[in-house]
């Protein structure tokens, strides 16, 4: 998701420092958002010059220190509260005090990032969908704390982006996910309960409700590691029995098969 964020923001103009624990980590971000944009310019979306001026606003770097004279910092490390909390410690030592410092997160709480801050007051979160180059949503999450300057900025930042935003409280799940993700939990648990192929559901769900993508494409994209840490925080939440994550979709992510990212997640990519 970071490097997706990095050329969003990038697009709309604006000057980006990506910042991956590793300098080769970083180098592949800008690596990856190069050989994406070239292949738009070979399909003629996107002129050269416009591939250049894009990549010449993203610099990239493995020192945290490098955006500490960012305006607006968006953290989109793993989902993990325990890693999220001590970079947001980090970042609130390094970051200029009136910078707002927003999470990408798909459901942690915002507000507990943000008390572990001394500038509640400026932390919310950002959700882009993924890709975010390809999709117009974004969720403005206002942790209690937030201030309303904080938020008209983040639903400011998103229109500039060319993003149609919306604002929503801090639930697990925000809007999207706390209502896809019973969705996609149901059809894992149908496919463990032999209803009827992955292959079959996901025709069934295309055909039948004009969807995009059928649920088990959908994880594979998403990744079943962020997925099953999304299903694990909106059962935390909501205590609904039906949310607690399928044992499939657990095992799925401890046998490694976490999606397209891996190679394989509930169908197999190796073989391109
Ligand atoms: N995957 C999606 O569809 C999606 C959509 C919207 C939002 N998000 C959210 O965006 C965030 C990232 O998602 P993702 O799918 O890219 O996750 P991912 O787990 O695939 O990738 C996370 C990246 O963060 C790096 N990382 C881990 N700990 C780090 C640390 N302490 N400092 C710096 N980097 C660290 C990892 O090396 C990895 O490159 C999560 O909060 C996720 O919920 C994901």
């Amino acid at each position: 998701m970071g490097s997706g964020l990095a050329e969003v923001a990038a697009r709309a103009g604006f000057d980006v420092v990506v910042r991956s624990r590793t300098q080769a980590g970083a180098d592949a971000v800008l690596h990856g958002i190069d050989a994406g944009l070239t292949k738009q310019v070979a399909r003629e979306r996107l002129t050269d010059d416009e591939r250049h001026a894009i990549l010449g606003r993203i610099s990239v770097t493995d020192d945290l220190h490098g955006l500490r004279d960012c305006d607006l910092v968006i953290e989109s490390i793993v989902e993990d509260m325990t890693a999220k909390r001590d970079l947001f410690e980090h970042l609130d030592r390094i970051v200029k005090p009136e910078a707002i410092i927003a999470t990408n997160t798909s459901t942690l709480a915002v507000v507990e990032l943000a008390m572990t801050t001394e500038r509640p007051d400026k932390v919310c979160g950002i959700h882009f969908f993924n890709p975010a180059p390809m999709m117009k949503l974004v969720e403005v999450i206002k942790p209690l704390t937030a201030s309303d300057e904080t938020i008209a900025t983040a639903l400011e930042f998103a229109a500039a982006c060319g993003k149609d935003a919306v604002q929503v409280e801090d639930r697990a799940g925000f809007i999207v996910n706390a209502l896809l993700f019973p969705y996609l939990n149901d059809a894992v648990k149908m496919l463990e309960a032999h209803y009827a192929t992955a292959e079959d559901i996901d025709t069934a769900m295309k055909q039948g409700c004009a969807l995009p993508m059928g649920p088990f494409e959908l994880l594979d994209v998403v990744g079943n590691d962020v997925s099953l840490a999304i299903e694990r925080e909106l059962y935390h939440e909501f205590r609904e029995p039906g949310f607690a994550p399928a044992p499939l979709l657990e095992q799925l992510v401890t046998a490694g098969y976490l999606g397209r990212k891996a190679g394989r997640g509930f169908r197999d990519y190796s073989r391109g």
